[in-house]
């Protein structure tokens, strides 16, 4: 999708989206409307303005000869505007036609990109290996006509802008977790995130399985004994040349492209395990993202890629293995192989790369779903402040997080006798906090570290699709929370 500035007395669409908010000047809208294109003042009567209330009306002229008002609500959040403009534009697409306008004179530059950025996001197509052809959503290659405020020029560009790239890097993100295990393995995703260094201007090295052993990377290789597909360690680094000494943020994202379980095989559901790397999706989306917006900053990410699968060389329950910070690590369950990635991806990170702020995102625990179900990633943070300034862009941008606790009694839960730790806590309780717990312990007490449990909401039910789907979570909420660290 592209965007051309326009104005009325330029229009060249025939149809004309009018999203509008449901607050005191609506009757005097509308009302401004039906002048502006000759219709009968009746409509006004009927449209409320509230969220997802579509109206289509038709003009006696040419440009526009169509026009639907879509209701925003009251007071609409960034996730309702999304919302109510994806939901219209994906419901709608035989009725949009091939040349659209969109009318952003009376939106805050906020609600600007949340509307776009929706309209972006309706143009995304889940049928990825379907045999029969599917029509293009009308907007996807299309230059879409802007009405924007002229006394805002400026903000109201650089807001669009955002809304369409955030929307092309949540896709891909979409896209990477819908895609099963066979397509998307370790070496796939790190053959897309090459792809995209080398489009987009960062930096991607993907080592494989023997310069994985070479750095004793341990912890991360055991997940991968049991695989058919080699590992994938993708390192991205994304420097901005803008500014000197820019700040310095790592992103370790969890890539298990497919979770069985191991030998403690899971049994219902497993396959919505192909999107057990959805925290990569979330940094690799954002790496991109942050390239592409050019932000002044220094991004580091960092995606130790494998599936968990049986076979006789898998990792067993009582294993004791090692691990790159040099601790050693007793096996209780092989199913909570997340931790054993992420212990290897933050410890590397650290020792290598030194960032200021390091943030891991990983759909981790079934606990954090039972904790919050499927509105709310969980939180965990070494930092309160780091965890209050995530926490707020969250809740700006509706992709929320809570917080949850790092007690040292949750590290008491990992004890072993044989070795440094187990990977599973010794009651089944508060689960989503002993694995936060057990990353950290590999993080060598970093002070702004934060950890995203991601697994309620990285993938689930949409109105876009039947069956559950990937939501792009967390793409927009590192960008955004970059974006802050840079600006300050
Ligand atoms: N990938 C799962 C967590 C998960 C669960 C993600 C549901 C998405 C939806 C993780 O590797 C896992 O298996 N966790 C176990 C941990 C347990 C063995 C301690 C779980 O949550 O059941
Ligand atoms: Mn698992
Ligand atoms: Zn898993």
């Amino acid at each position: 999708m592209k965007i051309k500035v326009s104005n009325y007395s330029n229009l060249t669409a025939n149809t004309l989206l009018l999203p509008i908010e449901n607050n005191k000047h609506l009757k005097k809208r509308l009302v401004a409307i039906a002048e502006q294109f000759g219709l009968n003042q009746s409509f006004t009567e009927d449209f409320t303005g509230k969220h997802k209330e579509i109206l289509p009306l038709y003009t006696n002229q040419n440009q526009p000869a169509k026009l639907f008002l879509i209701g925003l609500g009251n007071k609409p959040s960034f996730i309702k505007a999304r919302e109510a403009m994806r939901s219209f534009s994906f419901h709608n697409k035989n009725r949009l036609g091939d040349s659209v306008a969109i009318d952003l004179s009376s939106i805050n530059t906020n609600l600007s990109e949340a509307i776009i950025n929706g309209l972006e996001l309706s143009t995304y197509n889940i049928h990825l290996y379907q045999t029969s052809k599917h029509k293009n959503h009308p907007l996807k290659n299309n230059t879409i006509e802007a009405i924007i405020d002229e006394n805002n020029h400026d903000v109201s560009i650089t807001a669009i802008k955002k809304g369409i790239l955030t929307g092309e890097s949540q896709k891909e993100a979409f896209d990477l977790v819908n895609q099963d295990a066979g397509h998307l393995t370790p070496e796939a995703l790190g053959k897309w995130a090459k792809a995209s260094g080398k489009k987009y201007g960062y930096d991607v090295k993907v080592y494989g399985k023997e310069a994985i052993e070479e750095m004793g990377l341990k912890a991360y290789l055991a997940v991968n004994r049991g695989s058919e597909f080699a590992p994938a360690f993708i390192v991205a680094e994304y420097k901005s040349k803008a500014v000197s000494n820019p700040k310095k943020i790592g992103l370790v994202g969890k890539g298990v492209t497919f979770d069985t379980g191991g030998l403690n095989i899971k049994t219902a559901g497993m396959h919505y395990m192909k999107s057990d790397m959805g925290g990569s999706a979330a940094v690799l989306g954002a790496i991109e993202l942050v390239a592409k917006l050019q932000l002044p900053v220094h991004v580091i990410a960092i995606i130790p890629a494998t599936d968990n699968c049986v076979d006789a060389l898998a990792v067993r329950p009582s294993d004791v293995i090692g691990s790159y910070s040099g601790k050693t690590i007793e096996i209780i369950d092989t199913d909570a192989e997340g931790r054993l990635t992420l212990a290897d991806g933050v410890a590397y990170m650290i020792k290598n790369y030194k960032p200021e702020i390091l943030i891991d995102v990983a759909t981790l625990t079934g606990a954090s779903v039972r904790t919050l179900g499927y509105h709310a990633g969980a939180l965990f943070s070494s930092s309160p402040k780091l965890a209050k300034q995530l926490k707020a862009t969250g809740e700006r941008i509706g992709e929320r997080l809570w917080e949850l606790p790092l007690y040292d009694e949750f590290l008491a839960e990992l004890h072993s006798d044989v070795a440094d730790i187990t990977n599973l806590g010794s009651r089944p309780m508060a689960g989503a906090s002993t694995a936060a717990k057990f990353v950290q312990f590999f993080t060598n007490e970093h002070p702004n570290w934060a950890h995203l449990d991601i697994a309620g909401v990285a993938f689930g039910d949409s109105e876009y699709s039947k069956q559950k789907a990937g939501k792009g979570f967390g793409v927009n909420l590192l960008t955004e929370f970059i974006k802050e660290v840079a600006s300050k």
